[in-house]
């Protein structure tokens, strides 16, 4: 048996409300891989916060290689050795990659904090340790998602890492690339290092993971050997009762075309056609960069078109901007929630009812029992994890500020919505809850166009799939034809 690298003991963390750590007791060995899975809000990132010193517990220890320390703070941590890769990007797009790397670090061998070609040289040994070619002279926005996530990683590697935290990292990325991040994870376990490993993908847990701890409402639950556990048997841990993993099935047919696109194009976006019919929901499937961002956004008249036409209930559209894609009553929840999706420092209620604001007021007065009640349909439907609909989106964890997200374009109520990644973040139980919702959308004769990355969902969920390849359509397949390895062929071909 190997020994312990870190142990956490008796760790709480309290916030107004919320009883966010009770007293957690964990230990995570020498050069394993160590999962954490548990629904929204159970406290995955605020332990991890206190392992890195990003926050302070009010109670509770740490021990870390034989030490044992009450407090850590981020300089502390990683000067003995504790990486972390958080669930939101921490990068600065304007900075070169070799200064995202070491940002806030002091470089070891200079006098200065910036020396440039010490820097440079420094990044792309550290890239050579995960097997990555870095040019640390690069700006970070000319870099992909995907390439933005290697350097992430390789900031938390510090000299001497021994522990690499990694909350959600797989989150923004695609199959392909998810692949390249477990090679990395593989290498650096092979060099001793633990890793923590916190996702919500069931398959990516039985893929990496030695062992796996589940953690319910703040507390610990257990540890398992992840050979000798199931993906229903950690689902049912996860969430304390039987959950069944359904996609909902369509009762009544789809109706009469409402959108139709011809020969869209735009940056990134070549000659897209296909048609929208009320109650469908057309899924859109891809790798990342094929153009299926880019296609919602010129729909939805946030993007400039180049040429093509589109059709709303066979009427010529062309929308210049967002307000007027709303106006005709199309809504669209967006992959990048900080960007444009919700506003961190109003509350659930503001968040969730804004969309619908007009809808909820007289004479320019909101009614303020029917806003609450709205706000309280959704916090019920999507079990978003909070003490009060006053509670600052900013507080709520990563995959509850994504369910707020939903919720405000679900209330708009508009005859099309788009959903570019809507579960992404979200914890299985209520991913469930927002297949349903959508499907009941369109079973009320609202149309939907979904963007997705994971494949079982895009399968679960569409009537029809949309597949893109290089801002192309290569394909548009029906239900009968629906196949992971046939979506894959089509999302690759050149
Ligand atoms: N700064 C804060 N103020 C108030 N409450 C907070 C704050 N930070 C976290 N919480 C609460 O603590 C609880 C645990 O949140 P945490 O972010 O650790 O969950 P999580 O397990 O990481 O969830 P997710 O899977 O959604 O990322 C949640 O109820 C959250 O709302
Ligand atoms: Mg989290």
């Amino acid at each position: 048996m190997k020994e312990d690298l870190l142990t956490v003991r008796g760790i709480t963390k309290t916030y107004p409300g919320v009883i966010a750590l009770n007293n957690v007791s964990m230990s995570f060995r020498k050069g394993e891989v160590h999962g954490i899975v548990g629904e929204n809000g159970a406290g995955k990132s605020t332990l991890i916060k206190t392992i890195t010193g990003a926050i302070v517990p009010d109670s509770g220890e740490i021990i870390f290689d034989g030490k044992t320390y009450d407090r850590l703070d981020p300089i502390a941590a990683i000067s003995i050795g504790i990486g972390v890769v958080y669930q939101e990007f921490n990068l600065i797009p304007g900075l070169t990659v070799a200064e995202n790397v070491f940002l806030g670090k002091k470089v070891e061998g200079t006098k200065y904090l910036a020396d440039f070609k010490t820097m440079n040289r420094r990044t792309k040994e550290l890239g050579e340790r995960i097997g990555v070619k870095l040019d640390g002279s690069k700006r970070l926005w000319e870099l992909s998602v995907a390439q933005q996530q290697i350097v992430e990683i390789t900031r938390a590697l510090a000299e001497n890492v021994k522990l690499l935290i990694m909350d959600e990292p797989s989150a923004p990325l695609t199959n392909v690339e998810i692949e390249k991040m477990f090679e990395i994870i593989k290498m650096l376990k092979e060099q001793g290092v633990t890793i923590i490993y916190i996702s919500h993908r069931m398959d990516e847990i039985f893929r990496i993971t030695d062992r796996v701890s589940v953690m319910m409402d703040g507390k610990y639950i257990n540890t398992v050997n992840t050979c000798d556990t199931n993906r229903q048997q950690l689902i049912n841990m996860m969430v304390g009762r039987e959950l069944k993993e359904t996609f909902p099935e369509r009762i009544t047919p789809v109706g009469e075309e409402v959108l139709r696109a011809e020969h869209l194009s735009g940056k990134g976006v070549r000659d897209v056609s296909f048609t929208l019919h009320k109650g469908e929901i057309l899924g859109f499937a891809g790798l990342m960069g094929c153009g299926r961002t880019e296609t919602m956004e010129l729909i939805f008249g946030a993007r400039e078109r180049y040429g093509g036409e589109l059709y709303l209930k066979g009427k010529k559209v062309n929308f210049r901007n967002t307000e007027q894609a709303l106006n005709s009553g199309i809504a669209l929840v967006p992959e990048d929630r900080k960007g444009h999706g919700i506003f961190p420092d109003k509350s659930i209620k503001w968040n969730s009812t804004i969309s619908c604001i007009k809808a909820l007021s007289k004479f320019g007065v909101v009614n303020l029992k029917k806003e609450k009640e709205t706000a309280k349909t959704y916090i019920d439907a999507m079990r978003i994890k909070t003490p009060s609909d006053e509670q600052l989106v900013k507080n709520l964890s990563g995959g509850n500020q994504q369910k707020v997200v939903v919720a405000k374009v679900l209330a708009t109520k508009a005859d099309i919505i788009i959903f570019d990644e809507p579960t992404r973040g979200i914890d299985v139980g209520a991913k469930q809850e927002i297949y349903a919702l959508i499907r009941q959308l369109a079973e009320t004769g609202i149309s939907v166009l979904m963007i997705s990355s994971e494949l079982e969902e895009v399968i679960g969920l569409s009537d029809r799939i949309v597949v893109l390849s290089h801002g192309k359509v290569t394909t548009i397949l029906e239900q009968k034809d629906f196949a992971q390895t046939t979506i894959l062929d089509y999302a690759s071909m050149a």
